[in-house]
C-alpha cells in the first residue's frame, strides 16, 4: 500500500545547525525519505513568534534549506519546502485556533517555559498560539507519523485532540496522526557541561558544534571536551556523563553499536577514542560545509528546489484546506 506520510519541520536559526540538530533530527529526516512519503519544511512562520530582522530571516531561511539538502534531502524522495510559500498553514490555523480551548491552550507548557524567558508582557499572542499553527502544519497533510523529541508528544496530543474535534463535529476530514515519539534516537549534550542539551541559546561555545564551523575548530572541541579523573571508556550516563556524551555522539555518527566501541576502546585511554572521534567528525563536517556553500553559491537552484517543493505541498494543502473550508461552512 501508500507509504505512511510523515510531517516535520526546523526553524530557521541564525547560523548553522549544531551536531544536536543533525544526529537527533535531520539524520532521521534523511532516512525517513526511502520508507516514508515525507514532508519537510523550514517553519518561518514558527520562526517570527519572536522578533526576527527580514533581511536575516530571509538569509536563515535560505541557509536552513541549504543545510537540509547537504544533510542529505533529496527533493526527488521528499517534499522540501519553505512554510510561509504554503498559505494554507495560517489560514487552517485560523480555523484550529477557533476551535482550541483558551484553557487548553494555556495548559502547553513550552509556552509557559518560553514566554517566561521573554517576559510575559513581550511574548507575542503567536507564541502563544504556536503549537495550534504546529496542529494546522501536520493536520493540512494528513501526516500519520510525526517524528518529534519527548518536548513535543504535548503538542502532539493537541493535534489528536483537534484532529477528532473536527473530524466529530463537522465529519471526517481529518487523519488523526500518531505519536511517533523518537525515544531512541541520538540526545546529544554540551562537550564541556554533559549535565545540559547541546542547544543553540543554552550550550557553553566550546561544548557547542556548529556544523558549519572550520573542521579544525570542531576536532578542537571534541579533543578538549570534558571527560572525568579515570580513564575508563564506559557508557554510564549517569557517572561518566562526558565519555558516554562522545560514545553516543560517535556511534550515531558512524553507525557503530556503542558497545563494540566499549570494546574497541577497551585499555586505550581517552585520548584515542577523541582522536578517533575528531577525525570522523572532519570527515562529516568538512564535505556538509562544501555541500552547504555550493548551495548558498547558487542560489536559483535552491530557489527552484524550494519552489518546486512548495508547489507539491500546496497541491495537497490545497484539497485539505478546500475540505476543511467547505466543511466549516465557508
Ligand atoms: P535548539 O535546542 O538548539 O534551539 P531546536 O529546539 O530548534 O534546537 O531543535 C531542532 C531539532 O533538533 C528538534 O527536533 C530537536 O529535538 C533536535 N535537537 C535539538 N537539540 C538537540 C540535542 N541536543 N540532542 C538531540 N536532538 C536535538
Ligand atoms: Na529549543
Amino acid at each position: 500500500g501508500a507509504r505512511p506520510r510523515v510531517l516535520s519541520g526546523i526553524q530557521p536559526t541564525a547560523g548553522s545547525f549544531h551536531l544536536g540538530n543533525y544526529l537527533g533530527a535531520v539524520r532521521q529526516w534523511v532516512a525517513l525519505q526511502d520508507t516514508h512519503d515525507a514532508f519537510y519544511m523550514v517553519v518561518d512562520l514558527h520562526a517570527i513568534t519572536v522578533p526576527q530582522d527580514p533581511a536575516e530571516l530571509r538569509a536563515n531561511t535560505r541557509l536552513a534549506a541549504a543545510q537540509l539538502l547537504a544533510a542529505g534531502l533529496d527533493p526527488e524522495r521528499c517534499t522540501l519546502f519553505v512554510q510561509s510559500h504554503v498559505p494554507e498553514h495560517a489560514q487552517l490555523a485560523w480555523i484550529m485556533n477557533c476551535l482550541t480551548g483558551f484553557g487548553e491552550a494555556s495548559r502547553m507548557t513550552q509556552f509557559k517555559d518560553k514566554s517566561a524567558k521573554q517576559g510575559a508582557d513581550r511574548a507575542s499572542v503567536g507564541l502563544f498560539t504556536y503549537p495550534i499553527l504546529q496542529v494546522a502544519d501536520i493536520l493540512l497533510y494528513q501526516a500519520n507519523e510525526v517524528p518529534v523529541g519527548e518536548d513535543q508528544r504535548q503538542h502532539i496530543e493537541l493535534t489528536r485532540d483537534l484532529a477528532e474535534r473536527f473530524n466529530g463535529r463537522f465529519g471526517a476530514t481529518f487523519t488523526v496522526p500518531a505519536p511517533h515519539i523518537l525515544k531512541e534516537v541520538a540526545k546529544i549534550y554540551d562537550l564541556q557541561d554533559p549535565a545540559i542539551k547541546m542547544s543553540k541559546s543554552a550550550s557553553t561555545p566550546k561544548g557547542l558544534i556548529n556544523l558549519l564551523d572550520e573542521p579544525k575548530a570542531t576536532a578542537k572541541k571534541v579533543k578538549s571536551a570534558v571527560t572525568d579523573t579515570d580513564t575508563v571508556i564506559r557508557y554510564d550516563t549517569v557517572h561518566k556523563p562526558g565519555v558516554s556524551n562522545l560514545l553516543t555522539i560517535y556511534a550515531t555518527l558512524t553507525g557503530t553499536g556503542i558497545p563494540e566501541l566499549e570494546q574497541k576502546y577497551a585499555g586505550k585511554g581517552y585520548g584515542a577514542l577523541k582522536t578517533d572521534l575528531a577525525e570522523a567528525m572532519v570527515e562529516f563536517v568538512t564535505p556538509f560545509k562544501e555541500r552547504t556553500q555550493a548551495y548558498l553559491d547558487d542560489p536559483e537552484t535552491l530557489d527552484s528546489i524550494l519552489a518546486k517543493g512548495a508547489e507539491k505541498a500546496r497541491a495537497v494543502a490545497a484539497e485539505t484546506l478546500a475540505q476543511a473550508y467547505e466543511k466549516v461552512g465557508f
